[in-house]
């Protein structure tokens, strides 16, 4: 298979497309001006893969990209991952999530109509939850511009099927973390923050009420690879992808500090607060379970291990 992979230098990026060259697909990704390569040279996989320097938000940029290589499926991850950026940028949080992945259909629409994307949403499309766990029919209440931009995706992502019966999956992922995880976000933060401390120092964090659901990023992208792959998922309809089980951001730091044989102070940093942060996700993904026999494989306590040992070094 022909792979096209947004964002492929990015967290979920580059362990997608590790995934996938185990798997035998020639893989492509597309990358920015300058982008970063580290995620891809500590997966060994740099020279493995074809990056194309591609600006999603220009449309002619990506028709080119995508005209030429004919893609038997995309993997749409590019994207302003990060919750607080969102506040702060909302426009570029807009723009870059939602008319990058419109350039993407509208250029398969006209060049490969039959190529498969897989568009990635987020459990923070639900906002906070009326009911839990949360199954694909709760309403959508998102309470960030990023949350919004993911909705946005999402039902564009459906309209695009159902108008134009193009091959598009739609998934709704609750958190994931795991090796490469970016510092700024909560489980990484905390790791790296404690591998640097030493014995009465002082450990900053933000909400540690939140309660969220972790999946490890390698159990991720198999759904992911999953969504295209199996005949029983259908095209224009979302899926949840979630382990099911809530932890609570304390308990995280917790088990981190623990693991460490640390003695650290913890302090409520200000800037790590968020105008509104959702109170708890939990998600139901048997819908997604039932059609592909997908199932989370490592413990949320071996991924955080794992993390902190990344950080160790
Ligand atoms: N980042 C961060 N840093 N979060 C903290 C901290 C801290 O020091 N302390 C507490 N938290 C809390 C946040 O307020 C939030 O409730 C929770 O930890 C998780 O924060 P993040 O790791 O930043 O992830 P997120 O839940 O906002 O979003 C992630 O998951 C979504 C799926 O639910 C991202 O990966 C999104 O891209 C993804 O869509």
């Amino acid at each position: 298979m022909k792979i096209l992979i947004s964002g492929a230098n990015g967290f979920v990026g580059s362990h997608l497309a590790n995934l996938c060259l185990e798997k035998g697909d020639e893989v492509h990704g597309t990358i920015r001006n300058r982008s970063d390569l580290s995620n891809l040279d500590y997966l060994g996989i740099k020279e493995k893969i074809t990056l194309h320097e591609c600006e999603l938000t220009d449309s002619s940029n990506t028709e080119d990209i995508i005209a030429k290589l004919l893609p038997d499926k995309i993997f749409h991850l590019a994207a302003q991952s990060f919750v607080p950026t969102s506040w702060k940028s909302p426009v570029d949080t807009l723009t870059n999530n939602i008319v990058s992945q419109v350039n993407i259909m509208e250029s398969v629409r006209s060049f490969v109509p039959n190529c498969k994307i897989l568009i990635t949403g987020s459990s923070e499309e639900y906002g906070n939850p009326i009911k839990l766990p949360i199954t694909e029919d709760h309403p959508l209440n998102p309470v960030s511009p990023y949350g919004v931009s993911k909705v946005a995706q999402d039902k564009l992502g459906c309209q695009y099927a159902a108008s134009y019966n193009m091959k598009i999956v739609v998934t709704r992922a609750f958190n994931h973390t795991g090796v490469l995880r970016h510092e700024s976000f909560v489980c990484a933060s905390f790791a790296k923050q404690i591998a640097s401390l030493k014995d009465g120092e002082i450990i900053k964090v933000g909400n540690l009420e939140a309660i969220r659901d972790f999946t490890d990023v390698e159990d991720m992208v198999r759904a992911y690879y999953l969504a295209l792959e199996n005949d029983k998922i259908k095209f224009g309809e979302p899926y949840n992808i979630a382990r099911g089980r809530g932890v609570t951001i304390q308990s995280v730091l917790d088990y981190l500090i623990e693991y460490s044989g640390k003695n650290l102070k913890v302090e409520q940093d200000p800037d790590r607060m968020r105008p509104s942060d959702l109170k708890e996700l939990v998600g139901d993904s048997s819908k997604f379970r039932e059609a592909t026999d997908w199932h989370n494989t490592i413990a949320f306590k071996t991924t955080l291990e794992k993390i902190y040992n990344y950080y160790k070094i």
